[in-house]
């Protein structure tokens, strides 16, 4: 059991360098001359890192970019505005780690009369031990995974998001989840949602597990918006290999040392990076496709426990349950 834990994390481990340093022939990146004048991109998490990133490559191919962020407000959006040259930017609040606070984002965006074409799905975190969120849900497990299953419920039954009809335009999901989901076992439903106190040790093992969580739901998300293959919504998620981003920044400080310039070395720069949700959010074969997993430019299988049919019901239906339990409006 111990060594086929570490067998799955070692393969999630090489799988992540075998396609980094690959010499396998990937997709093209999105030219700069693709355009997006007049599309509503929502992108949660864009203050800084990747998120930040895309929300400037997307800003500078035209679109109208909501930034969703907990921090960096106003200063980030103006930055964005200003690297993109666009003044088509917009910041909102959101804190993910709060319920309360994804519902008031959704009230805003319905008030205002939004129509949202491209959400990505980008907040991330990594914290160094067991913290809980607002609602008392461990951190990784409420901002990966409970947060966006109640922002993408909110926004479909608001209307801010709608199924394409046809000749429309295909609205597209972007999931950005992680290699590192393989190196989860399962879910453990009979736990389902309990609190778990852990250290630096298991940080990893639970952030692996949140982004197991994350694509269960993203491929279950998909088979349910699309249930008879003609896709209305395009829902596809993809992992941007390693980032030189502020990801560990909660890493012990004896760590940091040797973490940040290994990061710098071999990590890829975050507009680098950012590529591969370009390519979610603008190829054209991407909006006409549904379930597909893109790690760095390349198309995998995500793992087996994350394309299981039977765990992607249960878990809609657990986390139905929970936010019922909770008082969550369904
Ligand atoms: N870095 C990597 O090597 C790597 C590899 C695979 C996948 N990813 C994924 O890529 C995504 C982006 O991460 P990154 O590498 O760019 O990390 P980052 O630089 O730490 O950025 C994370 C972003 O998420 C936001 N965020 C965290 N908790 C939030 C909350 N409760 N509410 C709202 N926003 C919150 C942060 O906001 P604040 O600034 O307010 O903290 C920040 O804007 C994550 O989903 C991560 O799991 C990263």
């Amino acid at each position: 059991m111990r060594t086929t834990n570490y067998n799955r994390k070692f393969s999630a481990f090489a799988s992540g360098v075998v396609d980094r340093f690959s010499q396998r022939p990937a997709l093209n990146p999105v030219p700069e001359s693709a355009r997006l004048d007049g599309k509503v991109c929502l992108v949660t998490g864009a203050n800084r890192g990747l998120g930040r990133a895309v929300a400037v490559d997307l800003a500078k191919r035209g679109g109208h970019v909501l930034m969703a962020c907990r921090g960096g407000h106003p200063d980030a959006g103006v930055e964005v505005g200003r690297l993109a040259g666009s003044d088509t930017v917009d910041m909102l609040h959101v804190d993910l780690a709060d319920l309360d606070s994804v519902h008031a984002l959704c009230d805003q965006l319905e008030r205002d009369g939004r129509q949202v074409d491209i959400l990505v799905l980008n907040a991330g975190v990594m914290p160094a031990k067991a913290r809980r969120s607002a609602q008392g849900y461990e951190l990784m497990f409420a901002v990966h995974f409970l947060a966006n299953r109640v922002l993408v419920d909110r926004l479909l039954s608001d209307g801010t998001m709608r199924p394409a009809g046809h000749g429309d335009e295909i609205p597209r999901i972007v999931f950005i989840v992680s290699e590192t989901h393989r190196a989860a076992d399962s879910i453990d439903f009979r736990n389902f949602g309990a609190f778990t106190d852990y250290g630096l040790k298991d940080g990893l093992k639970y952030y692996a597990l949140s982004k197991l969580h994350l694509c269960t739901y993203a491929q279950e998300l998909s088979r349910r918006l699309n249930p008879e293959g003609e896709v209305r919504i395009a829902v596809n998620s993809l992992c941007p290999g390693a980032v030189d981003s502020d990801l560990m920044r909660e890493a012990p400080w004896f760590l940091k040392p040797l973490l940040y310039p290994a990061k710098r070395l071999l990590f890829a720069a975050p507009h680098k990076a950012a590529a591969s949700v370009t390519y979610a959010c603008c190829a054209e074969d991407m909006g006409r496709r549904s379930g597909v997993y893109l790690h760095l430019l390349r198309e995998k299988e995500m793992s087996a426990p994350a394309m299981d049919l039977s765990a992607g019901a249960r878990l809609w239906e657990a986390s139905e349950a929970l936010l019922a339990r909770s008082g969550e409006p369904q």
